[in-house]
């Protein structure tokens, strides 16, 4: 894999805005409602454990498993600098989501957050990572996935988009260019991240292009059967209703067939 390699070292700076902790808390509270004795989690594709983080603080054990090496370190980093009650309940390690299987381990929620499904390209890897999660739940479990949404993609289709961040130390400029491939429904998005030392004035380049596949329901709904799996919940991400054209950003729910 190529992506999320140099690109790691700048990930927690780059998404500083974002909103983990209530990301989390809207998952929690879909938890609240589907599953409310649930307390342990698996979390695929977990970056640098920002999500992790905010789940241990809210007192969920979990175990994080990405396939990008920077990315698991960026992880025990994080899990490194938290005091030891957080600390406690965090646990990492370097594996893929198509095939990774934690001989004993059974958790109550498998989740892929923030789009850590989107980079499963075909059919079958979909279906594997699927499995994977649904090979792992406690009775009662659930799954739980966000993912890009087809129609919303098509109506809004991704734009050319600048970001800028600035420390005491680099200014970080991320230009994402997306390139939609439709044959495949997938959206190559090209990152250019320029990273300018503001001491020396020096100018460091990195390029990554990502691969990020888009869903419609019924394909969502075909990969879940194949895996063994049941929707109990397809919606806009922190919404109700079903998913409309300008949503973009839609998750499932699901449980054991
Ligand atoms: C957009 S990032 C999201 C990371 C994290 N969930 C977050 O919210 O910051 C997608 C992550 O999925 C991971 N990933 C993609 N395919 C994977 C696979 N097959 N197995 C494990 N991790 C995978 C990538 O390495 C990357 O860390």
């Amino acid at each position: 894999m190529t992506v999320f390699q140099d690109y790691a070292r700048y990930y927690d700076l780059i998404y500083r805005d974002k909103d983990y902790k209530g990301e989390v808390d809207f998952v929690i509270s879909r938890l609240a409602f589907l599953h409310p004795t649930a307390r342990t989690i698996l979390d695929l594709g977990c970056g640098t454990g920002a999500h992790a983080e905010a789940f241990a603080e809210a007192g969920f054990p979990v175990t994080g498993i990405d396939l990008s090496g920077p990315m698991i370190k960026g992880a025990k980093r994080r899990r490194k600098s938290l005091p030891e009650d957080i600390a406690k309940r965090m646990v990492f390690r370097r594996g893929d989501a198509r095939n990774i299987r934690l001989e004993g381990k059974r958790f109550d929620l498998a989740a892929f957050l923030f789009h850590s499904l989107c980079y499963q390209i075909s059919d079958e890897e979909v279906i594997n990572a699927l499995a994977t999660a649904r090979a792992h739940l406690n009775p009662k479990g659930v799954v739980l996935f966000d993912f890009w949404h087809g129609p919303g993609v098509l109506s809004k289709p991704p734009e050319t988009r600048e970001k800028r961040v600035q420390t005491d130390d680099v200014i970080i400029t991320r230009i994402s260019e997306p390139s939609r491939d439709a044959k495949t429904n997938t959206v190559v998005v090209n990152y250019d991240l320029s990273i300018e030392d503001i001491k020396t004035g020096a100018v460091a380049n990195i390029k990554e292009a990502h691969r990020v596949r888009y869903f419609f329901k019924e394909e969502i709904l075909r990969f879940l059967a194949s895996a063994g799996l049941t929707p109990v919940e397809i919606r806009p991400w922190g919404g109700a209703g079903e998913p409309g054209a300008d949503d973009w950003n839609v998750y499932c729910a699901a449980r054991a067939l």
